[in-house]
């Protein structure tokens, strides 16, 4: 019998249940705690799994009861929410999609995991890989952004990053796939809210990047705490069992979101919690994070027969599978070991400035206003000018508030003989304008500004929905006073707007010469903003989602499907708003650079394609501007006509290119045939012949795409 059946055959009903429990050891409590005295629950074997314990030496003390004092001596498992970084921050997963580029996606979980592993932990509950298309949701600074190619890909090199190809080593970190799925759809924005979408979209827009990470090998899953449809997703069977599991094969662990189980009840699908335990048991979910239901209510539940020992023992032995191959048996102790090389913590730093150069979306720049050539005196104003613990956006791990480089610190450096005249002028949220005045005084003699405003990080994440996508507080009173001083005395005012979602700042934008989108970029935040200030990097990302102009054209994404009745201004009766364009203020994909790209000559390497072909899509650039840079290409598809009306736009690939001044290069990007499947009236995939287009560019604007057309032969 092997190690794991003999352990089953051996354990109490208790014991059971216990590896089916996680609980909270104090740290960031994101609900509510029933921790209670964990010591002895480890002891007792009542507790399996813990959340939220960091740092070497307690990791190892807990470790240690479960493996000296507990009967069967089971290691625990420990999991953690390293979302970005988890001492050494990177940009948040929004601003890190911006740089659209998988081998960043890749490095910065890599670092990250090496960290927590190194302060015990064994489990992250990342990536997070909801689409989202309504920036009112909070969590859309979590994710990937609008599109399901892009969080594929994130999903991708995400798992890679963390668990390595071998969950054995010291250094890899279970991931855990979260929130699946649609959680990026809640009604009106509004967190936690019900989501009510349909199948097509479901299947084709918000399954897809979960598909993508059981691809890759994921080894956990976190279901969403909301509805889908009137089903929770804790309670969803249809889609845990029959899809994740049946269908896309997931042998892995599926864990609950803090107390969601126990909120089966205020769904109004449970009447009790041995019912809400049984709900989620049968569903598949195996591990009950925070609610304690399944403790309490699941030898209720079987007494009732609403589940079997057999279903308990399927999850535990799940559970047990994963302890060990993460090598917890093993060596228990395996990670927490610490200590990490002066080196190898310098290289990371520089990773993060790196990842968080790129991550920097230009979005404006006129009279090309950046790069600021030499200064003598630079006037840094604004309440994200000098604000440490704010660039750590949200979910900052175990990243202390201090250490994280302001943009006022990295402008410094990066101009040791310039003199800088600093002033908050406002805070983020107060009503408090006593400031503005003076921080006006301190732009009158400066050759340039760079106001420094947005939200602060925790306005972003869980529970931080917002109506309004404004700045905060009187920032928007601070930024007109500057732009009025600075117009008269024709000072150029550079805008570094945080933030965890596009906002809706089109007056901003008209305002300033030029706008960098910061989101938040982690530890080095304010040397990566200097270096594209002062042109040492030219910016290079891509906005991963759609900025609105007026928060009523929410939701706003590029693949929409056509109207039977397209936009006309002639005519009434078209699809159109009667008080603002229909075009998002910024498209996916927009994204200025410091070169001048001019694309053409869009070639395809095959007239016709049949199912298993790949196409090859080319595009030549030129760069015409006078600064190196890094252009993005992505390629877009539009089956024209088709038995099923297809978006717009679909993107199926994207491509970076770095030239030098005058030089001409070549995008590739591959297409297989396959992809161009979708699913018919039944949601079956379905390779239709017919026409494709295929259109190239450098965003999701259509006005500026080459287009080319393949037919696809049955
Ligand atoms: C609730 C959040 O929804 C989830 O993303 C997170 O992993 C858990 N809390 C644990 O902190």
């Amino acid at each position: 019998m092997s190690r794991i059946e003999s352990l089953i055959s051996r354990m109490t009903l208790a014991e059971k249940i216990g590896q089916l429990t996680m609980t909270a050891c104090g740290m960031a409590v994101t609900g509510p705690t029933i921790a209670g005295d964990s010591t002895e629950a480890i002891k007792s074997g009542a507790i399996g799994n813990l959340l939220n314990l960091v740092g070497a030496d307690i990791v190892r003390e807990m470790q240690r009861l479960a493996i000296e004092e507990s009967r069967l001596q089971i290691p625990l498992l420990i999991g953690y929410d390293v979302i970005h970084g988890h001492r050494t921050l990177f940009p948040i997963p929004l601003g890190e999609a911006s740089t659209f580029d998988p081998g960043s996606w890749a490095a910065s979980a890599r670092e990250a995991a090496k960290e927590a592993a190194a302060d015990g932990l064994a489990m992250t509950f990342a990536p997070m890989l909801d689409v989202s298309r309504d920036p009112r949701w909070g969590r859309i600074a979590e994710g990937p952004g609008e599109d399901p190619f892009v969080g594929a890909r994130m999903a991708e090199a995400k798992v890679a990053g963390f668990q390595t190809a071998d969950l054995l080593r010291e250094d890899s970190l279970a991931a855990c796939a979260k929130h699946y799925c649609a959680y990026g759809c809640v009604t009106a924005g509004r967190d936690y809210a019900p989501v009510d979408i349909s199948e097509r979209t479901l299947h084709e827009v918000h399954m897809v990047p979960f598909a993508a990470a059981v691809g890759a090998g994921v080894a956990a899953m976190m279901p969403a705490f909301t509805d889908l449809n009137g089903i929770p997703m804790t309670a969803n069977r249809v889609l845990i069992e029959d899809w994740l599991r049946a269908r896309w094969g997931f042998d892995g662990v599926v864990i609950s979101d803090y107390n969601a189980v126990a909120e089966l009840m205020r769904h109004g699908i449970a009447a009790d919690l041995p019912d809400a335990a049984a709900l989620s048991l049968k569903a598949g979910v195996d591990i009950d994070m925070m609610a304690d239901a399944y403790r309490r209510g699941l030898p209720i539940a079987l007494e009732r027969g609403l589940v079997s020992m057999a279903d308990i023992d399927r999850s535990v032995r799940r559970v047990l599978v994963l302890k060990e191959r993460l090598g917890l048996f093993d060596d228990p102790y395996r990670r927490g070991k610490g200590g990490e090389s002066p080196a190898a913590l310098v290289a990371r730093r520089q990773l993060s400035r790196d990842i968080a150069t790129r991550s920097i979306v230009m979005l404006k720049n006129s009279a090309d206003a950046l790069p600021i050539g030499p200064v003598r005196r630079l006037a840094v104003i604004g309440p994200l000018a000098n604000a440490s613990a704010e660039m750590r956006g949200v979910w900052w791990g175990a990243a202390a508030p201090e250490g994280h480089v302001t943009v006022l610190e990295g402008l410094r450096a990066a101009l040791p003989r310039a003199e800088i005249l600093h002033s908050e002028g406002v805070d983020i949220e107060s009503g408090d304008f006593s400031g503005i005045a003076g921080g006006v005084d301190r732009c009158a003699s400066a050759d340039a500004i760079v106001l420094c405003l947005g939200e602060a990080a925790v306005m972003s994440g869980e529970a931080s929905s917002r109506a309004h996508l404004g700045l905060p507080g009187m920032q928007q009173r601070l930024a007109e006073a500057v732009f009025e001083r600075a117009k008269s005395s024709r000072i150029p005012v550079i805008v570094v707007l945080f933030s965890g979602r596009p906002l809706v700042v089109p007056w901003l934008v008209n305002g300033a010469d030029a706008v960098l989108a910061a989101w938040f970029l982690g530890s080095e935040a304010g040397n990566a903003i200097a270096d594209v200030i002062t042109g040492r990097a030219s910016p290079s990302g891509r906005t991963p989602v759609s900025w609105p102009r007026a928060a009523g054209q929410v939701p706003i994404f590029f693949s929409e499907r056509p109207s039977g009745r397209p936009f006309d201004a002639k005519d009434k009766f078209t699809s159109k708003y009667l008080d603002v364009a229909n075009e998002p203020l910024f498209p996916f994909g927009f994204g200025l650079t410091y070169g001048r790209f001019a694309q053409s000559n869009l070639r395809l390497s095959a007239p016709e394609l049949r199912f298993d072909d790949v196409l090859n899509v080319e595009i030549d650039l030129v760069n015409q501007g006078s600064r190196e840079a890094e252009e993005t290409v992505f390629l877009f598809t539009h089956d024209k006509i088709a038995t099923v009306a297809r978006p717009k736009l679909e993107l199926k690939g994207f491509a970076k290119l770095r030239l030098t001044p005058g030089a001409r290069g070549t995008a590739h990007i591959s297409l297989r045939a396959s992809d161009l499947c979708f699913l018919d009236m039944q949601l079956n995939p379905v390779f239709e012949p017919g026409e494709v287009e295929i259109l190239v560019g450098p965003c999701a604007d259509p006005k500026v795409l080459l287009s080319a057309s393949v037919r696809l032969k049955g």
